[in-house]
């Protein structure tokens, strides 16, 4: 009898030891976006996959420039995978389903570390990713990887946000709303590169950058049948990316060739979308959309 309990006791403690069975519940969320374009546009931008930040220790998080927010993803295998620009950095094309290289993932949204170069003070997560469409309960994944990687766990705290999609949009952009203000913008920026202003054409092509952040995402007006998305993928990657890369450049007049080859960009989607009648001035400085007649130089 007494050896059998003894029996018992170690067979008790042995399960102790190594605890319950792990049980592997933690959701995994799949893309709902499709990976080529954005990889695309990675590429285009300048990025490569090989500078996605890969931290493995608290200490790691310090690399990441304090207070910024930064995309993430943690993948299946409970590591993170970083954006090496904070979101808020302009020509940034580290998105979520490039970050996990179109794979499911644990949970996605945004880190953001507090520290003073040696020490993590604090850690926030925030789940917004319209392409995994990850909810805040998913960011118990991260928060339990990053205790893993030995941050406090009193120091970690998350903003909680309703589901982000690109399917429901929250909130929802509608593409007449967007385009009413990509076409001034567009128009801004084509009549200052007819004025040859240089600082106000970067002003008007970073405004007009930002939003068509939303472009991808947007929701189509309802008459419109055909799925706008990889068009509007194309356009992004394509005229507009090679646009912003002209309007790094000191060459004022392959800035404005650029701007002329976006227009027609512009208006192939116009086409598409069975929009045709909305023709965006192929010439810097006129207005957009222009209303010229077939065969007018703005109208080409
Ligand atoms: C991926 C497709 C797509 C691309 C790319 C695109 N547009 Fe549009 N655009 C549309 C659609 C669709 C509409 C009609 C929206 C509606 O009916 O609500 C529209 C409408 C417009 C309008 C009319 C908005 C208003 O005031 O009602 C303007 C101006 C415009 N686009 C300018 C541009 C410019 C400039 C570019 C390029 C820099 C561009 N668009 C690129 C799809 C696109």
């Amino acid at each position: 009898m007494r050896a059998l309990l003894a029996f018992a006791l170690v067979l008790s403690t042995a399960c102790h030891s190594r605890g319950p069975a792990p049980v592997d519940d933690d959701l995994r969320y799949a893309s709902h976006v499709a990976l080529a374009p954005l990889a695309a546009a990675l590429r285009a931008s300048g990025g490569d996959p090989a500078r996605i930040v890969r931290p493995l220790r608290a200490r790691d998080l310090l690399a990441l420039r304090a207070n910024e927010r930064f995309k993430f993803v943690l993948g299946l295998d409970r590591h993170f995978a970083l954006a090496p620009l904070p979101a808020s950095a302009p020509h940034n094309e580290y998105v979520h389903p490039v970050l996990a290289d179109g794979a499911p993932v644990r949970t996605a949204g945004g880190l953001r570390v507090d520290h003073d170069g040696s020490t993590v003070r604090a850690v926030v997560l925030d789940p917004e990713s319209r392409s995994y469409c990850t909810d805040t309960a998913s960011l118990r994944a991260a928060v339990r990887a990053l205790i893993a990687m030995g941050v406090e766990p009193a120091s970690i705290t998350v903003l909680a946000r309703p589901v982000a999609c690109v399917d429901d949009g929250a909130p929802p952009v509608r593409y007449g709303a967007l385009m009413h203000t990509v076409g001034s913008r567009f128009e801004m920026l084509g009549r200052a590169l007819a004025a040859d202003n240089r600082d106000a054409a970067r002003y008007a092509l970073h405004e007009l950058d930002e939003e068509l952040d939303a472009l991808p995402t947007a929701r189509a007006p309802d008459e419109t049948t055909v799925d706008l998305a990889p068009h509007a993928q194309g356009f992004l990657a394509g005229p507009f990316a090679a646009l912003k890369r002209a309007g790094e450049g000191d060459d004022l007049g392959a800035f404005r060739a650029a701007w002329s080859a976006t227009a027609a960009g512009c208006n192939g989607c116009h086409a598409v979308s069975g929009h045709g009648f909305l023709r965006v001035p192929t010439v810097p400085g006129e207005a957009v959309p222009g209303f010229a007649a077939a065969g007018d130089a703005g109208a080409r």
